[in-house]
Order: C-alpha cells, then sequence, then structure tokens
C-alpha cells in the first residue's frame, strides 16, 4: 500500500487495542501512533543501510503452489518478517530501540500482507512489470492497488478509517480467527481472482473501482483489526 493505505491500518488499529497494550505502545513509540509508524517502512527504504529490508514487503510464490511447497527466498518475505518482528516484540532480552523498530516494521508489514498484490508472483514482480491505465494514464496492476484506487476514491485516512464497514459481532470473531498464514492465503486468493479478471495493457477505471474498492478497503480494515490482535497478544 501507500500512506493511505498505511495509516488507515494502523488507525483502524488504534481503536481496537486493550488499555494494557495502547501504554506499552505508547511508551515504546514516545507517543507517535500507530497511524503515524505505519509508513517508516517505507520511508527508510531510500536509505542504503536498510537495504535489506526491502524483500520483506512482499512475498511471491506460483498460483499453483503452496508457499511452503515453493522455494522461499534467502532474503526473507513478508509472512518471515512478520514473525521476525513479533519474536523481537516478544523477546525480554531485546533493547527497547530494537524493539520500537521492529514494532514500526510490523505496523507496516501487517498492512502488505493483506495487500493482494503483495502476496503475488516473481515474474511480474507483483504486478509491478502488468503493464495498464488508470483512467487516461499508463501505469501498473501494483500501483492500481498500491494508491490508484484509495486516491481516485479522495478520502483523507481518518475519513477511510471511520468510515470502515460496520461490523457485527460475528462480523468481528471471524475477521480476528486465523493465523498470519491464514491472512496471507487470504490475499494470495484475491491476488489470483485479480489476474483471472485484468488483462494486460487494459483500461481501468470506474468499473475497476466498482468491482474492487470495497475488496481494498475490507483488506484495510482487516489489517488494521488483526494488527491490533498481533499487538494485544504481544503486550497484553
Ligand atoms: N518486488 C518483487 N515482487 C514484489 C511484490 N510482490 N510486491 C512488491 N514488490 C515486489
Ligand atoms: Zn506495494
Ligand atoms: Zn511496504
Amino acid at each position: 500500500w501507500g500512506r493511505t493505505g498505511h495509516r488507515v491500518t494502523g488507525k483502524i488499529a488504534e481503536q481496537y487495542l486493550t488499555k494494557k497494550a495502547k501504554k506499552a505502545i505508547e511508551k515504546l513509540l514516545n507517543g507517535e501512533s500507530l497511524a503515524f509508524v505505519s509508513t517508516y517502512g517505507d520511508e527508510i527504504r531510500s536509505d542504503n543501510t536498510y537495504q535489506k529490508y526491502g524483500p520483506w514487503h512482499y512475498v511471491n510464490f506460483p498460483f499453483d503452489s503452496s508457499y511452503e511447497a515453493s522455494e522461499k527466498s534467502e532474503k526473507g518475505d513478508v509472512y518471515v518478517a512478520i514473525n521476525t518482528c513479533i519474536a523481537v516484540l516478544r523477546d525480554k532480552t531485546a533493547t527497547n530501540e530494537d524493539k520500537a523498530f521492529h514494532l514500526r516494521m510490523l505496523v507496516h508489514f501487517m498492512g502488505d500482507i493483506h495487500q493482494p498484490l503483495h502476496v503475488g508472483l516473481a515474474a511480474d514482480k507483483g504486478g509491478n512489470d502488468f503493464q495498464v491505465r488508470w483512467f487516461n494514464e499508463g501505469t501498473n496492476l501494483h500501483t492500481v492497488w498500491d494508491t490508484k484506487m484509495i486516491e481516485s476514491y479522495n478520502m483523507s485516512y481518518t475519513e477511510l478509517a471511520l468510515n470502515a464497514d460496520k461490523l457485527s459481532k460475528n462480523d468481528l470473531l471471524a475477521i480476528r480467527k486465523g493465523t498470519v498464514r491464514d491472512w496471507m492465503y487470504e490475499s494470495r486468493a484475491l491476488c489470483i481472482d485479480v489476474y483471472n479478471n485484468t488483462e494486460i495493457g487494459e483500461k481501468l477505471g470506474y468499473k475497476y473501482m466498482y468491482d474492487y474498492l470495497d475488496i481494498a478497503r475490507k483488506q484495510l480494515q482487516k489489517a488494521g483489526i488483526r494488527l491490533a490482535v498481533v499487538l494485544n497478544d504481544i503486550f497484553g
């Protein structure tokens, strides 16, 4: 996701934290909000010292294979990244500085694993090499999902967070259920659906928004709620 998507995820997570988790997080982040730190993972990308974290934003494996059965990147992927961040936050010997870094990264990666194109294919770099048109402008499928759909909706991140779907108790339970692996596979299923319904060079616009914007918004909401699940679990 781009900035807005990540901020929505952080903002929604804030609504679902326990008091205890909220306190512990405020302390680690010196009062910075989850929405604010959610974009840190992208802000450090231009800095050479953080190059090794580039592959931590996504995972690629073939549509006809499973994550387990396919060759893993030795540089890591978003699934390994999330588990690494959780492990550092649980590690009693880790420094607060190290924990703060991995908390910022966890907020970011919980967003990314819910972006369908971040659980994509290596062949076209998760849709980065899949050229399409967005209204009258040339772009790629990855960017349509990271930013274009959300930008065209013209809402601020706070508006998007406040206008997330109203959920029944059962909806909320269903979203909270599962493991990080389950959530990765949910994105994978959406990614396959996107590829089944999009052609190279296709002109995407209003119809695409109609078909997929609510799915993107739902993914951001799920990411926020599940980020809170993970953080409440870590910080009690
Ligand atoms: N680079 C290579 N694969 C990618 C993916 N799935 N998402 C983002 N960047 C990538
Ligand atoms: Zn992306
Ligand atoms: Zn990212």
